[in-house]
């Protein structure tokens, strides 16, 4: 298993006891098939009870655990079939996709790793070829390692940059080329663009790079009805975020917020959710940030 060596990063060392910090998300109830498919807008909106074929596709990458995981799953609950995506986690991906199923959703599990383009058209033509084509793209998957500038490695460097920034570049283009009309895509992106704290430098410049593509995706898809949208979490309480840090730093950054506790990955499939659904059709090339008021 690879998922080891992703998605972690540490800030110190120390024994982590934080009964209310949970590292699993706290995901919501699936409740099934829910109009994710009727994408008119419009207080006189109807909600007609939708076959597997009307319903949108949604590819969310990363999505077997942490964010992605509760962005799957309220997709999936406002009855997007939904594809769940991951790098080395099967059983994670297979168990919430069969935990989905099981609710009623058209789903499936998909192995790639973003940062190979062949991957990802392969993931692509596939969810293609299982649901007939693909609607909402949520670049989610991505990596953390922090260090200050002069102690990040080339590892460091280089597997940010393909993970996060090639990443994102290969799912966008494929969804560029791909995504039909009425399409939506939410790159994830992050807060620390903004806050820019010491040891972040390279992780903030992926995600800089990521809401840059967003803006200049949205204005080339132009008259192909494609919305692109960027999503900045700010501390969100997965493992990425709380792996190897001390409870001292944990509590420092949930006290950042004026709401003064960290974001759950729930909170973050809130807004994704309202982007790609019909309530967020008027938004496009834009980057919101869902971080309780940092910054
Ligand atoms: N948590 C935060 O505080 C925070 C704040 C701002 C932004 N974000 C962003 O939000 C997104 C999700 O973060 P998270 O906190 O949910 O992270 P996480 O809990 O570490 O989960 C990462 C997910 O990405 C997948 N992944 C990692 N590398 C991949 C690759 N090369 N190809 C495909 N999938 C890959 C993992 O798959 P496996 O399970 O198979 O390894 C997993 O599903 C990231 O883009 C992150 O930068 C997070």
């Amino acid at each position: 298993m690879c998922a080891a060596s992703v998605g972690h990063e540490l800030l110190g060392g120390g024994s982590r006891t934080r009964p209310f910090l949970p590292i699993a998300p706290q995901l919501p109830p699936f409740t099934p098939a829910g109009p994710g498919g009727d994408y008119s807008s419009g207080p006189h909106r109807r909600r007609k009870p939708l076959s597997k074929q009307d319903r949108k596709v949604a590819l969310v990458t990363g999505s077997s655990r942490g964010i992605g995981a509760a962005i799957v799953t309220r997709l999936a609950s406002d009855g997007f079939t939904v594809v769940v995506n991951y790098a080395g986690r099967a059983a994670d991906a297979e168990a919430l996709a069969a935990r989905l199923a099981q609710a009623g959703a058209s789903t499936l599990a998909l192995q790639a790793d973003v940062s190979d383009p062949r991957a990802v058209t392969a993931m692509f033509d596939r969810a293609e070829a299982a649901f007939g084509g693909v609607d909402v793209l949520v670049n989610n998957a991505g990596i953390m390692r922090l260090a200050t500038m002069a102690a990040s490695d080339d590892t460091l460097i280089e597997r940010q940059l393909a993970v996060n920034l090639k990443g994102s570049i290969h799912t966008m283009r494929e969804a560029a080329r791909r995504l039909r009309s009425g399409g939506r895509i939410v790159n994830l992106s992050s807060s620390v663009v903004g806050l820019y704290q010491p040891t972040y430098g390279v992780y903030a410049a992926t995600k800089a790079g990521v809401e840059a593509m967003t803006r200049v995706l949205a204005k080339e898809l132009r008259g192909r009805n494609i919305t692109v949208n960027a999503v900045a979490p700010g501390p969100t309480a997965t493992e990425l975020l709380l792996d190897g840090k001390p409870e001292a730093v944990v509590q420092q950054l949930a006290m950042l917020a004026p709401l003064e506790r960290l974001g759950q990955p729930q909170d973050i499939a809130n807004v994704v959710a309202f982007l790609a659904g019909p309530d967020g059709a008027w938004i496009n090339g834009q980057v919101l940030r869902a971080n309780g008021g940092i910054v």
